[in-house]
């Protein structure tokens, strides 16, 4: 698929809101990209959508933030694992099975564990400062 670019963290909130406006509960969310690329932006926007009314921001000292909102959302930052037997024992199967939309940022820390309904998103920085290149893979995706 071809990246979508955008110009602004308020451009990567829309796609996002965009994205979320086709969630159901239970939906997984991965976000890949190095620092910066903008994974908490993306998962603002899916916030806004399902009408969050907290601000959100990376959960630093816990690993999961949790929301309520139209479904609830669960922020998930693995920066600090190792690998998915870390992300089992922080219960992350237990949020996988839950009925909120559970959005992961490094996701790939925990790919062992990430259903097979993942959406996959991309996020890479662009050619300009505030660009980013965002890709979606869903698992209809040819
Ligand atoms: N097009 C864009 N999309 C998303 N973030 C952008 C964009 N342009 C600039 N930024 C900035 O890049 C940073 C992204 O930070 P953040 O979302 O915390 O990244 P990550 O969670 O991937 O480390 C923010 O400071 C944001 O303002
Ligand atoms: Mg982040």
């Amino acid at each position: 698929m071809r990246p979508i670019v955008t110009h602004s963290p308020e451009e990567t909130r829309a796609l996002a809101a965009d994205l979320a406006a086709q969630l159901k509960p239970g939906a997984v969310l991965a976000l890949h990209g190095e620092l910066g690329a903008g994974k908490t932006c993306f998962i603002q926007g899916i916030a806004q959508a399902l009408q969050v009314d907290q601000p959100v921001s990376s959960p630093t000292y816990t690993l999961v933030n949790e929301y309520r909102g139209r479904l609830p959302l669960y922020h998930i930052d693995l920066y600090r694992l190792k690998n998915a037997d870390d992300a089992l024992n922080v219960g992350l199967d237990e949020y996988l099975e839950g009925d909120g939309v559970t959005a992961i940022e490094w996701a790939e820390r925990a790919e062992a564990v990430l259903p097979e309904r993942t959406i996959h998103v991309r996020l890479e920085h662009g050619s300009a400062e505030n660009e980013r290149r965002v890709r979606v893979l869903t698992g209809d995706t040819p």
